[in-house]
């Protein structure tokens, strides 16, 4: 299997920027939050399971997901929640697998926002972290997604912490308004894990 670099960051740090530079160097990019989708995509055993057991309610008209609806189904019931992930955990995990272990190049990026929150640090070789300031994050958000300061910070209180995540951190790329550039970084990161690629795995002790 390929050598795997999981990139993670908090809501608006930057990760999807970043992940797009590694993909114009040619490094093949695995995204999680786009294989949570692939899973319950209309005809997977997994949206029909989610039909059976929410209710068709939790269909729109055209077949796919109603997000919102399953959304405001498993808030305020940590049952319905519990359920749920336990269909979904296993299915991303296992596609999670079959993506990475179809790459040829020499090292995958793995995009995984909720890194830390999930445990799945173990599953990388090795951790990248796009770090900014909170309020940097949060004017970012309202900026791109035009939602309220309020929204974005309940959305940032809900996830790890900056200090959780730089605490697991190999590589730390800060992303602050003015930083320089990030693409030479960006660079130099690629060479330093293409090199590290080449050499034998490590075993994990
Ligand atoms: N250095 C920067 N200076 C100013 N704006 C930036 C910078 N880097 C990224 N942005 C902008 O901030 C917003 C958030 O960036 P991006 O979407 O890459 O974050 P993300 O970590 O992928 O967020 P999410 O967790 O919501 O997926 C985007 O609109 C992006 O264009
Ligand atoms: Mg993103």
């Amino acid at each position: 299997m390929a050598y795997i670099v999981a990139l993670t960051g908090g809501i608006g740090s930057g990760k999807s920027t970043v992940a797009d530079m590694f993909a114009r160097l040619g490094v093949p990019v695995t995204d999680a939050d786009i294989i949570a989708r692939q899973v319950v995509e209309p005809g997977t055993p997994a949206l029909q399971a989610i039909a059976d057991h929410f209710g068709h309610r939790i269909l729109t008209a055209d077949g796919t997901l109603n997000r919102a609806a399953l959304r405001r189904e498993i808030f305020a019931d940590p049952a319905k929640k519990t359920w749920l992930n336990q269909l979904l955990h296993p299915l991303i995990h296992q596609e999670t697998r079959r993506q990475l272990n179809n790459v040829t190049a020499p090292y995958a990026l793995w995009v995984v926002p909720l890194l830390v929150e999930n445990n799945l640090a173990s599953l990388a070789d090795r951790v990248l972290v796009v770090d900014v300031h909170p309020h940097e994050q949060i004017a970012r958000t309202m900026r791109r997604d035009g939602v309220s300061g309020e929204h974005a910070e309940n959305i940032l209180r809900a996830q790890a912490s900056r200090e959780q995540r730089l605490a697991i951190a190999d590589d730390i790329l800060t992303n602050h308004d003015n930083d320089e550039p990030l693409m030479p970084r960006v660079l130099a990161l690629h060479e330093h894990y293409t090199a590290l690629a080449r050499q034998p795995k490590q075993e994990h002790p």
